[in-house]
């Protein structure tokens, strides 16, 4: 077998854990070995010098005294604001979107616009390693189609969808269609993408997602719609995403005017099936194992249940809830409710497109929330959270996610020599006596200091990503 050996010091959590099990899960192997066969399935991981003699004839790949970890998972990020993150001028979410984001999106009408759009999204995806990604996308369908053209000529995985909106302001206008335009463009954007580089979705790296861009832009008609076209297509693997309990300024908060409007007894409803007035069903269920609901600062606890009880996971974004003031997402109470947690960058509602950058910031506002709710992350959740929880919010913990032997291998390459700040760190660092904190310390050096310059390869499915 002319299998690939990437050397370098690994860090993976191993198994199926829970985020509460991710440190017992967590491997470290400082002189580590990743072997993969020539379909880029990974046949080893382990310690460099019990590498099987069957594999020992292969290419080596020597990246020591680098770092190789899993490739990260973006599960929220919005490819029509490629151009859009840092916006000045609008204030917390609903201003923010009317008049920063819906008139930047508009520019994707352009089709020249929009495909150097896809291959700028393309390229800040390899350099900040995110191998695998529930991408909200453009409302025109050929933005779309260059979103899925692009990523597949630089062999990324990718989870997409054209947003859609059928209710709005004047600004949200180009963004809009009818309710019929709703559905006709999604089920034709499933047919032509979803599954479409290799034809079978278990094998696929393009999978397709309905994406309505919240309750507020969509009308309890198309949600029905929605409903109906999602029972045709579930079986398929087609996915679910949208944004929950973001932002609750009072007075003109996302949270309240979505339950004004529909009248209901909680957000989630709306997305549930139950988005008539008291929380009658009006349609079928959107939620499941491949639908992930970004934010979820502001949930009930019934809401966190039933999403738990659903397989529907949260995509937690907290440089984006910083800065547009939503909030914290509670980190004890949505780990506590069982619900599948994952990160997401959310540009631009973030200003950054790395995953650890989003890491390092869950960190610092959940040891600041208040009294008992604060707490210190374990650095093997965080990595977690970057890693496996997100291709298991992406329904793929089969496929990749860490380096478990049978699995596509999806890695990053980090290279601490290309950023002299995280080198420095490392090299002259107080390490604990205690060898398990120690390791801990180093993981966590690691993903606080990573930056796009210590990213040097990305590998998908064993093969490297290709930046246009
Ligand atoms: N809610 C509806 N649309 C958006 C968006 O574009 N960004 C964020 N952060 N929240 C949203
Ligand atoms: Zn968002």
């Amino acid at each position: 077998m002319a299998t690939h050996t990437h050397l370098g010091h690994i860090f993976h959590i191993a198994g199926t854990p829970k985020v509460t099990e991710a440190a017992a899960a967590l491997v470290s192997i400082p002189d580590g070995a990743l072997v993969l066969d020539d379909g880029g399935r990974i046949v080893f991981c382990g310690d460099r010098a019990e590498i099987p003699s069957d594999y020992e004839s292969g290419t080596v790949h020597d990246h020591r005294p680098g770092f190789l970890l899993p490739g990260f998972v973006d599960t929220h990020i919005h490819f029509p604001q490629t151009y859009a993150g840092d916006s000045y001028g609008g204030g917390q979410l609903l201003e923010w979107l009317t008049l920063c984001m819906f008139p930047s999106e508009t520019k994707f009408a352009d089709p020249e616009f929009a495909q150097q759009a896809a291959v700028e999204f393309t390229n800040r995806r390899i350099s900040a390693g995110t191998t695998a990604a529930m991408v909200f996308g453009s409302a025109f369908p050929h933005a779309q189609d260059a979103l899925f053209t692009e990523t597949q000529k630089a062999g990324l995985r990718i989870v997409s969808g054209r947003g859609i909106q059928t209710v709005g302001g004047e600004t949200a206008q180009p963004l809009m269609t009818s309710e019929e335009d709703a559905i006709r463009l999604t089920r034709e954007e499933i047919e032509k993408w979803h599954g479409a580089d290799t034809g079978d979705v278990a094998t696929a790296l393009l999978h397709v997602a309905i994406i309505p861009r919240f309750s507020l832009s969509v009308t309890p008609e198309t949600l029905k719609n929605l409903g109906e076209l999602y029972e045709e297509v579930r079986d398929r693997g087609v996915y679910v995403h949208s944004h929950l309990n973001e932002n609750n300024r009072p007075g003109t908060g996302e949270v309240d005017s979505t339950k004004e409007t529909y009248q209901v007894n909680s957000y989630l409803d709306t997305y549930d099936g139950k988005f008539l007035p008291g929380s009658e069903v009006g349609g079928k269920s959107l939620l499941g194992r491949r639908t992930i609901l970004a934010h979820c600062v502001h949930c009930q606890d019934v809401e966190l249940e039933r999403m738990a009880e659903t397989g529907t996971s949260v995509s937690h974004c907290p440089i984006s809830q910083l800065f547009l003031g939503s909030g914290t997402m509670p980190w004890k109470r949505t780990v506590a409710s069982g619900v599948n947690i994952s990160v997401g960058t959310d540009f631009g509602g973030g200003d950054e497109w790395l995953i650890p950058r989003v890491l390092g910031d869950a960190f610092k506002v959940h040891i600041t929330e208040a009294g008992d709710d604060g707490v210190s992350m374990h650095p093997a959740e965080m990595l977690f959270v970057g890693t496996l929880g997100g291709a298991r919010a992406l329904d793929m913990e089969n496929r990749f996610g860490n380096f478990d032997v049978g699995k596509e291998a999806d890695f990053v390459v980090v290279d601490p020599s290309g950023t002299p700040a995280l080198d420095g760190l490392l090299r002259n660092a107080v390490r604990a006596a205690d060898p398990d904190l120690a390791r801990d310390q180093t993981l966590f050096a690691l993903l606080m200091g990573i930056r796009d310059t210590s990213i040097s390869e990305v590998y998908v499915a064993g093969r490297k990503a290709k930046a246009s």
